[in-house]
């Protein structure tokens, strides 16, 4: 679990420490006072990368040059500080070169008001929802992910110069092919992993027996070479890559038919959180590793018992930040601390 976590110069604070205990954890204030923030500190410290902006740089509390978090997880003392210029990892009071032992202690999942994009929003919601799990639990994941970006990067600012030559760019499709392949061979397991989970997850929540299905979209052909090879007089009009995996995407069924364009709102909720709580069980039941749940105002669409069911169904043993703005509509007193927040400070206890 993790036990303790210091921020300095995140988001709207200058400086906060917060302790812990195992199971449930919650944050409760109005809105603007910094919920949100913390569990974001948490995300960033555990996995260096927040679960709500793709870059670091808006993190930094406006005005500084750097921000830092540090805590203890599982006893292990994790410290990390960003600045634009420079990023520093500390794993035990020792500096790290690399990320990977760092990355191995902690696992995280993240439920928001904001996941109902991965239904009704773009497909590259899907991809940093296949992306953030995947980067968790598959050691090849994020060296093929980084490796095929940047070849997708180098061969598409080549598309767009005027005086590259094809030569040129024909020497970045051996890298594209190969980590792209190994990518879209790595999201097409991670679908097949996750699909029975939130399959019986969506049962769950909706109480219906409606079926539930994910399938992977590749956002190439089968023959990654032949289509890429095809597609050339098209990307000097269009002057960028046209096929790979960054036009992966995941088809979400309900029973059959495509939820972006059939589903009602509180379907495309209920469809979100099952996906959510698929990647909570595939690291409970696959990997067995119990992730810190960040759990970021969900409550608020919810009638009062659908909100205490879901906070029953969530994985027992977890450690869980909850972010609420009242609490007046919970059954049972929860058995955990509740910090307060009000003029972006924790409010003594
Ligand atoms: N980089 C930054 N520097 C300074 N302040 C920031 C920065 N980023 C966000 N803020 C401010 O931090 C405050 C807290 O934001 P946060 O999203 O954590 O609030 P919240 O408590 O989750 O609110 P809500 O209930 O509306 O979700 C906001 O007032 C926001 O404007
Ligand atoms: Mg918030």
């Amino acid at each position: 679990m993790l036990t303790d976590l210091q921020l300095r110069q995140f988001r709207c604070f200058d400086s906060l420490r917060i302790d812990f205990s195992a199971g449930l954890n919650f944050f409760v204030g109005r809105n603007g006072q910094g919920k949100t923030s913390i569990l974001e500190a948490a995300c960033v410290l555990l996995r260096l990368q927040s679960q709500r902006s793709s870059t670091l740089a808006p993190v930094t509390k406006l005005g500084a040059r750097w921000f830092a978090v540090a805590g203890s997880y599982d006893g292990h003392a994790l410290d990390f500080r960003y600045s634009t210029l420079r990023r520093k990892v500390q794993f035990d009071h020792i500096e790290q070169r690399g990320t990977s032992e760092y990355l191995r202690v902690a696992r995280v999942v993240s439920f928001a008001n904001t996941d109902i994009e991965l239904v009704r929003g773009g497909s590259e919601f899907r991809r940093r929802f296949l992306d953030f799990l995947g980067i968790q639990i598959e050691p090849t994941y994020r060296p093929s992910l980084r490796a095929y970006e940047r070849a997708l990067r180098g061969r598409n600012m080549l598309l767009k110069s005027v005086l590259a030559r094809p030569r040129e760019i024909a020497a970045y499709d051996p890298p594209l092919l190969q980590h792209g392949t190994q990518l879209s061979a790595l999201r097409v397991g991670l679908v097949e992993r996750l699909a029975p989970f939130a399959a019986e997850a969506h049962r769950e929540i909706s109480g219906m027996n409606e079926s539930f299905t994910l399938a992977f979209a590749p956002g190439n052909a089968a023959d990654f070479a032949a289509e890429l090879a095809a597609s050339s007089a098209q990307e000097k009009r269009l002057r960028q890559t046209l096929v790979g995996p960054h036009r992966d995407d995941v088809t979400l069924l309900v029973d059959g038919m495509p939820a972006n364009q059939f589903a009602s709102e509180g379907q495309q909720r209920t469809i979100a959180l099952a996906l959510k709580i698929a990647q909570a069980r595939v690291f409970a039941t696959q990997e067995r590793i119990q992730p810190l749940l960040l759990i970021d105002d969900i409550f608020g669409e919810l009638d009062p018992e659908r909100r205490n069911r879901l906070l029953r169904s969530l994985p027992e043993h977890s450690q869980k930040l909850v972010t609420v703005t009242t609490m007046d509509w919970l059954d049972e007193p929860m058995a955990g601390p509740v910090f307060e927040l009000a003029g972006q400070q924790l409010l003594p206890r």
